[in-house]
């Protein structure tokens, strides 16, 4: 292994896990819809911020999760109109 650089300022994690059965997973709570108009709408304002679609991160009850590192921001139940308020803690 080598180190590597962080070629960005934040990294915005989506989760996109889908559980079977009748488990709460950010997937069956459209987190498959927020993830590209996220992205969208990140990468129109910000050359320096990642978003990545990630696996489970723990909050399925409350999904859709985003993560904003290295704030350590976690956000639950984000949905088309939180966009607005992570473009702006991105802002910082
Ligand atoms: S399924 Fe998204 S946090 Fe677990």
């Amino acid at each position: 292994m080598i180190p590597a650089k962080n070629p960005y300022r934040k990294l915005v994690l989506v989760c996109q896990n889908q559980r079977e059965g009748d488990l709460n997973c950010c997937m069956k709570r459209k987190a498959g819809e927020l993830y590209p108009k996220l992205k969208e709408a990140i990468k129109a304002q910000f050359s320096d911020v990642r978003v990545s679609r990630t696996g489970c991160l723990g909050n399925c009850g409350t999904g859709p999760t985003v993560v904003i590192m290295p704030d350590d921001v976690w956000l639950g139940e984000v949905g088309e109109g939180g966009i607005a308020e992570i473009l702006e803690k991105l802002e910082k």
